[in-house]
């Protein structure tokens, strides 16, 4: 019988367990409920009310992952970055998995989960320079092991999820906000609002969402409030605020093109899915001869599949921790240089 890692995610609204073999990497089995069902009359996640349906929905995946448990060598677990009061739910009963079997558990930074989505099922491939956009982060990060990652260029404000979600309330689209817009953008003329490209004539090599978002705020009160815009409205104000995006991501990442040789490039996270983005970075890749690796759809948002494979290459080299020490990790900022930790 094949040796197994259990992996549990519930850094944010997503509950989901996986079981990934030891020895082929191959997902065994990937589990997930997704509350944003819940969560889209509030225009966002509300931290209680996702750790409450943790508590409901862990247990239940847990339930239908029992006949592998004599097969489980580890515990693998979000621990950090991410919303305190979901992450609990997760630790919890991860420890409570981990002293049942008597098995090592290991702790797993969420980023470092998501950067690990790209090899999910095969082996990695490092160096790689990679674009991490989510809900919560945005991010350029030098990978050169599963254990060595250095932060290029972070956010001075939003991330770029965080926008999506933030305009998408502003029209009344409900939660999350990036499907939703990637669809009206495509039905939009791009050309129709000019709205401003962050930092463009910055040198620093930062991402800045928040000033786009007020303007597009800005422009909705301009047209008269959200009452007020037809459907080729919203569509048009879409896609001049996802060019604007795209412009900013592809300018920022220019510049760190021309510094770092790395000849492999990834973008992942929530915001990875959105093939209007990747069609510009694919555009990037060619101009600057890099060979752009990518996540498969189904691994884009949150998931324990991700979490299972990082947490692959600590059980290798050893790197477990003890279920007495595993706590949820206090979010700290790490500051452009140094490494994720
Ligand atoms: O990585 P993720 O699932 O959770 C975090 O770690 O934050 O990312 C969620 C984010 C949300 O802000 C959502 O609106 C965004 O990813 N997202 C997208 C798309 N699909 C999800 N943004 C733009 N275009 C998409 N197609
Ligand atoms: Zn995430």
């Amino acid at each position: 019988m094949n040796k197994l890692i259990l992996s549990i995610e519930s850094s944010c609204d997503d509950s989901s367990i996986a079981l990934t073999d030891v020895e082929t990497l191959e997902v065994v089995e990937h589990l997930k409920i997704s509350q944003e069902s819940e969560h889209s009359c509030y225009g966002g996640v509300v931290p209680e009310l996702a750790s409450r349906l943790h508590a409901v929905d862990l247990p239940k995946l847990l339930e239908k992952l029992k006949p592998y448990f004599e097969q489980i060598e580890a515990v693998a677990v979000t621990t950090h970055p991410g919303l305190s009061v979901s992450l609990h739910e997760g630790v919890i009963m991860a420890k409570g998995v981990a002293t049942f079997l008597n098995k090592p558990i290991i702790g797993v930074n969420h980023l470092k989960g998501h950067i690990y989505s790209l090899f999910i099922s095969k082996e990695a491939i490092t160096p790689v320079l990679v674009l991490l956009v989510s809900g919560g982060h945005t991010q350029l990060i030098q990978v050169d092991s599963f254990d060595k990652m250095t932060l290029l260029a972070t956010t001075i404000d939003d991330s770029v999820g965080e926008a999506y979600d933030k305009v998408a309330k502003m029209l009344n689209l409900g939660y999350p906000g990036g499907p939703i817009i990637e669809k009206y953008s495509s039905l939009g003329d791009a050309k129709r609002f000019d709205l401003p490209v962050p930092m463009q004539n910055s040198p620093l090599v930062a991402f800045s969402l928040s000033g786009l978002k007020n303007a597009v705020r800005l422009l909705i009160e301009k047209l008269g409030g959200v009452e007020e815009l037809s459907k080729q409205d919203m569509y048009d104000i879409c896609a001049s605020f996802e060019l604007a995006v795209v412009k900013h991501l592809i300018q920022k990442s220019k510049k760190v093109f021309k510094e770092v040789p790395t000849k492999h490039f990834a973008i992942v996270g929530g915001v990875s899915a959105n093939q209007f983005i990747k069609s510009h970075f694919k555009k990037l890749c060619k101009e600057f001869n890099k060979e752009l690796l990518e996540v498969e759809l189904g691994y884009t948002s949150d998931n324990a599949a991700m979490i299972g494979r990082w947490a692959m290459e600590a059980f290798r080299e050893g790197q477990v921790d003890s279920v007495e020490s595993l706590q949820v990790g206090a979010t700290k900022r790490v500051e452009v240089g140094s490494q994720l930790v």
